[in-house]
């Protein structure tokens, strides 16, 4: 479905970078798994279509930050803003990497920094279940104590653990990805669960090497190169941008808020938000939009109703950051809710807000999903207020300002040119490759496995 203004070209508001594939995207997009992210095609087509080298591009839900970093690829000033921190760090480390030997020269300072000590009350019993408590955990604990949060290097440490800290094992169980337990990469499941599934399902600890894991991982992650521009990840609010980013600096936003009433961001990564050492009750208090409703006084409880206040905010705070000719643009996936049936949530949503925003809608493309890829298949049919298989992309100018014609007109051309020199020819497959051919000495210092006694 097409709603254009009359000066819109008629085919470009098509899910073109679907073209691009499923297997595009540079590698280091995969240094950890979040729910809900964009395929980087997405972004990066309308990085490509609205924005010139050296334009600020801004995601206000920034997520594992797959705008911000192909922002960055892409030569533009990658800017992402989440209240997640472990999607603030995801983004700000993507944006700006350290050097692989800057990693490497840090890990053997950490490694050789190690010495084993008993586990002991040193964290909760529900983080002991996933991992192996001879190895495996005191050298995770030893990481967490002396990875400086604030410091470059040890931040880009600090988001590759959380990215290989839990995941299902390869059949050659030694050379699996992961630290813990086999279970899910995607998101925690919840610590009363795993209990009764790594009993039920017999599942083994395996004394895995931290520091050698985390090696690999860093060859892995460099493998393709390190962006050519850098970029900023923040913590902060979408509805208060302009505590983070400077009004009319942004040339295009490209965002997807959070889902309604689907996602808690902080119960689905309670495991990586323990490696932070974040609290996951005050993330999900601040994140839930029940809590939204009630500090805003509506005595309504409908989710929807203060979902709808929320992306109201959200994006008058965006139409402020925006350059006056600057372009936005908002995914968001229907939804099917057992209270409230089938939503098709953004036109919606536009119809509810579009008198109190001063921006105007210039486009909507409409891309089915294929359901099977959709992050709300782990609940299943029965879960309300799940996704559906549409996702609707909102596109808009602020108000008054002329139409900005996308730069490419005959996207075929942009799409084999981007698939011809970026993600494409190496990405993921690509990164597995170039980690088979890499020195096999720096993944092989030994590491004592510690006397028990
Ligand atoms: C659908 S995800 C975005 C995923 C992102 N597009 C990506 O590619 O990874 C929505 C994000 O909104 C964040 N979020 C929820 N409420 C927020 C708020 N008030 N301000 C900023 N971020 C928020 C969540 O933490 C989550 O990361």
């Amino acid at each position: 479905m097409v709603a254009s203004s009359r000066e819109a070209p008629e085919r470009w508001p098509e899910p073109w970078w679907k073209l691009l594939g499923p297997r595009y995207g540079h590698v280091l997009h995969s240094l950890c798994s979040y729910m809900g992210s964009f395929p980087p095609g997405l972004p990066r087509y309308f990085i490509e279509q609205f924005t010139e080298p050296g334009d600020t591009v801004l995601d206000p839900f920034s997520g594992r930050g797959t705008t911000a970093l192909e922002a960055c690829l892409a030569g533009r000033v990658g800017l992402g803003v989440d209240l997640n921190p472990l999607a603030a760090l995801l983004t700000d480390v993507k944006t700006d990497p350290p050097s692989r030997e800057a990693c490497l020269q840090r890990l053997d300072v950490l490694e050789r920094t190690y010495t084993y000590a008993p586990v002991g009350d040193r964290c909760p019993p529900e983080i002991s279940l996933l991992f192996e408590e001879r190895t495996t955990l005191p050298q995770l604990l030893h990481l967490r104590d002396n990875l400086d949060a604030t410091e470059r290097t040890d931040r880009f440490l600090l988001a590759a653990l959380a990215g290989i800290l839990h995941g299902h094992h390869t059949r050659d169980v030694e050379n699996s990805r992961c630290l813990s337990v086999s279970m899910p990469n995607t998101f925690s499941m919840a610590p009363g669960y795993l209990a009764r599934y790594i009993a039920r399902e017999g599942l083994r600890k395996h004394p895995f090497d931290a520091f050698h894991k985390l090696r690999a991982r860093v060859w892995f992650e460099h493998a393709q190169g390190l962006p050519a521009r850098r970029g900023r990840g923040l913590q902060g609010d979408a509805r208060r941008l302009g505590a983070v980013v400077p009004p009319g600096s942004a040339r295009l936003i490209v965002t997807s808020p959070p889902y309604l009433n689907v996602v808690k961001y902080g119960k689905y990564n309670w495991i990586r938000l323990w490696l932070l050492g974040a609290s996951v009750q005050a993330l999900d208090a601040s994140l839930d939009v029940q809590e939204t409703d009630r500090a805003l006084g509506l005595s309504d409880k409908l989710p929807l109703r203060a979902w709808k206040t929320f992306l109201r905010d959200t994006l008058r705070a965006c139409a402020e950051a925006l350059t006056d000719d600057g372009v936005c643009v908002v995914a968001i996936g229907d939804v099917t809710n057992a209270e409230h049936g089938d939503h098709a949530l953004a036109l919606e949503l536009w119809e509810g807000v579009r008198h109190a925003v001063p921006l105007q809608l210039r486009a909507v493309i409409t891309d089915d999903v294929h359901a099977g890829r959709k992050v709300s298949k782990i609940w299943g049919e029965a879960r309300r207020g799940r996704a559906t298989r549409t996702d609707r992309v909102l596109v808009f100018q602020r108000e008054g300002a002329p139409w900005r014609a996308p730069r490419h007109p005959s996207p075929e051309a942009l799409l084999a040119r981007l698939k011809a020199d970026n993600g494409a020819p190496l990405g993921v497959d690509g990164a597995r490759k170039a980690l088979a051919r890499r020195p096999r000495r720096a993944m092989c210092i030994p590491t004592a496995t510690p006397e028990v006694g």
